[in-house]
């Protein structure tokens, strides 16, 4: 009775827990969770980003790295190991929390490796038992997975509600959506309520709509039928990028800073050159604040149409 009462508890706990994965490096992962939790975080939303990546470039986004909060993934190792609760860093910006990745996860694969050897797939839950007592603190958690590290987005897989997919439309996007959808289906048979939220194309230029179908079609394909797609796309934006991830900031934070830079003809006239922030980091900003619209309404509605299961389950 207890066991079920807790296992409730966990999965009640990790309802909006949001996996951002693809095996292919480089479709986004990283940079729709920082910008979606900052988002999310500005709207008024207590947000947890996890980080489980060795290179841990949401530190580069949101400005952190080799700063005294960056434990490089040794608190999110030493939480696995001793199977207690996560302790994130509170306050990376307003109403934004962080678990750090980095180097120390290296430690982790050889701790899963003898635990698989003795549990067998069960093991992968490990996350969820340790994420489960602080998301029911936050409103949304999102998970930045690797690229090609299986054991590490299997611990995702486990223990998240629902997967959120990036991809670019070119091959090799397509064939790490494709690899997903095979871990997808075996992380159900641990994690049933395991649900594609969403596919979203990233930094995919305007001109590129015939690929775009045809990348929609491969996604279909490999989760069996008709899959989810996020009608907004974040577009191709080189420069942003660059100003994101040197100066530590957001787009929707570039955006604001963009507005307030002195005009191009004040730097002709004093004389002085200093490195301008893209005025493209607004329309990206839009294309994240779209997109977090569109993941919002996909989680609710799909806890409306829970809602008279559960309900039903209540009353029994
Ligand atoms: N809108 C954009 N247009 C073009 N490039 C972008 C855009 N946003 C981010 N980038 C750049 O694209 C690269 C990949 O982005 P990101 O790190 O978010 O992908 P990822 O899937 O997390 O990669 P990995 O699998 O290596 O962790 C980075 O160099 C990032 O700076
Ligand atoms: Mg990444």
């Amino acid at each position: 009775m207890a066991r079920r009462t807790s296992n409730r508890e966990r999965e009640f706990a990790l309802a909006r827990v949001i996996a951002i994965v693809n095996d292919k490096g480089g479709v986004g992962k990283t940079s729709i969770a920082a910008n979606l939790g900052g988002q999310f975080a500005g709207a008024g939303y207590r947000c947890l980003l996890v980080d489980l990546n060795r290179q841990a470039n949401l530190a580069d986004d949101l400005g952190y790295r080799g700063s005294e909060i960056d434990d490089e993934g040794a608190g999110l190792l030493g939480s696995i190991i001793a199977r207690t609760p996560l302790r994130p860093v509170p306050d990376i910006r307003p109403q934004l929390d962080v678990v750090c990745g980095g180097a120390r996860l290296e430690d982790l694969t050889p701790v899963m490796v003898s635990r698989l050897q003795n549990h067998g797939r069960d093991a992968f839950r490990v996350l969820g038992d340790v994420l489960a007592p602080v998301a029911r603190d936050y409103e949304v958690v999102f998970v930045d997975c690797p690229p090609e590290s299986t054991i590490l987005t299997d611990l995702a897989l486990a223990s998240a509600r629902w997967v959120l997919m990036p991809t670019k439309s070119d091959l090799g996007g397509l064939l790490g959506m494709t690899l997903v959808a095979e871990r997808f289906t075996l992380a159900r048979e641990i994690n049933a309520r395991l649900g594609l939220l969403g596919v979203v194309l990233f930094a995919t230029g305007s001109r590129a709509r015939a690929v775009q179908g045809e990348a929609l079609a491969a996604i279909d394909e490999a989760f069996g039928g008709s899959s989810p797609r996020f009608e907004t796309s974040i577009r191709h934006a080189e420069r942003t990028a660059q100003d994101a991830r040197r100066l530590g900031k957001l787009a929707h934070e570039l955006e604001v800073e963009a507005a307030a830079q002195p005009a191009w003809w004040e730097e002709l006239r004093s004389g002085t050159r200093t490195k301008r922030i893209s005025a493209t980091a607004a329309s990206v900003a839009g294309d994240y604040r779209a997109l977090g619209v569109e993941v919002l309404s996909a989680l609710q509605a799909a806890e409306e149409a829970e809602r008279p299961r559960t309900r039903r389950k209540a009353r029994a």
